[in-house]
């Protein structure tokens, strides 16, 4: 099995962990808060590879598994000898920059570099390192031990085989990987995500609904087409002459509201508070990790739901 070395080890770098380890290879962890992988990453995956157990039982004991993970006290200990890095350190350009340095200097040149980055173009932090052909970003969706879909985006740099390579293993170990085929901020999950949120902030600030609502309109309405279709599939399949039929009725409309759309509406301090006392009540922020453990077992009770009716 494949050596894998997780550079930042929080919420993200935590479940990447355990998607490697459950697939078989071996793990080396490493954040620079040196506490943070005894302390919180190995509980994380402990409690990670328990529910996982329910959802998608493993030949192997949570303790075999959980011994692939391995503390490492640098960078450069971490991807030695690695075949696939995966980078999960905070949100920062220059972070990102210099952990990208340390990391190409120490990798086998054959190591395949990537990033999980929510939203910043690689060609931004992977463009000065030796051999940046084997650098670009996996973006996952947070958790990845639960959720599949994963973004591959390269850089003006990354070679095809790199690209090849990347999602050919992120397939082999259980991941859904697509393509965003040109750089863009936020990639494509987080672009149609933050959109869809500015427009309920304009909805909720500007009074045409509850918070709560607006919540329901996604859980009990939307959503739960969009686990099974996407939003194209959705049109071709509500109209009896399909896509064609929808856009020639609807199209003029959904042109209206879509230009009329307030992605940028600016939303107050007073208008965050709001929501978050109301969000406050339904889910007190020391209930917060209760709560997380409850969608994480919604999130894999839908998977196995549509793994029974596929
Ligand atoms: N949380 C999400 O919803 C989510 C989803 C997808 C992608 N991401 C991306 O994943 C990355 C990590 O996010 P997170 O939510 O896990 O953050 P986090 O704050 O939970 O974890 C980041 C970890 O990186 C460590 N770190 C910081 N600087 C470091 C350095 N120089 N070297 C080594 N470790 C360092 C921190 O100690 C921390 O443990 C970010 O780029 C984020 O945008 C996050």
């Amino acid at each position: 099995m494949s050596k894998i070395a997780c550079i930042g080890t929080g919420t993200v770098g935590a479940a990447w962990a355990v998607v490697f380890a459950r697939a078989g290879h071996e793990v080396a962890l490493y954040d620079a808060l040196l506490d943070e992988v005894a302390e919180r990453t190995l509980p994380r995956a402990a409690k990670a590879l328990g529910l996982l157990e329910a959802f998608a039982p493993s030949d192997e004991s949570i303790e075999t598994i959980l011994q692939r993970l391995r503390p490492a006290v640098s960078i450069a200990e971490a991807v030695a000898g690695a075949a696939y890095v995966q980078e999960s350190v905070r949100e920062d350009l220059s972070v990102k920059q210099g952990v990208f340095s340390e990391i190409a200097a120490a990798a086998p040149i054959a190591a395949i570099l990537a990033s999980s980055t929510s939203a910043i173009p690689g060609s931004n932090f992977l463009g000065h390192i030796p051999a940046p052909e084997r650098a670009l970003v996996v973006h996952p969706v947070n958790p990845p031990a639960y959720i599949p879909l994963v973004e591959l985006c390269g850089t003006q740099w990354t070679s095809p085989e790199t690209m090849a390579a990347a999602r050919a293993f992120m397939s082999e170990i259980g991941m859904r990987p697509i393509i965003v085929k040109k750089e863009i901020e936020g990639f494509i999950l987080n672009r149609l995500q933050f959109t869809l949120v500015a427009e309920a902030m304009h909805l909720v600030g500007e009074g045409y609904v509850s918070a709560e609502d607006l919540d329901a309109v996604l859980t009990d309405g939307l959503a739960l087409r969009w686990a099974s279709i996407g939003p194209f599939e959705v049109a071709h399949l509500n109209a009896p002459d399909g896509l064609q039929g929808f856009v020639d009725r609807l199209g003029p409309m959904m042109k209206r509201m879509g230009a009329a759309a307030r992605t940028d509406y600016d939303w107050t301090p007073e208008q965050v508070a709001q929501l978050h006392a109301a969000l406050s009540v339904r889910v007190p922020v020391d209930e917060i990790a209760d709560r997380q453990a409850w969608r994480d077992q919604r999130i894999l009770a839908t998977r196995r739901l549509k793994r029974e009716h596929p």
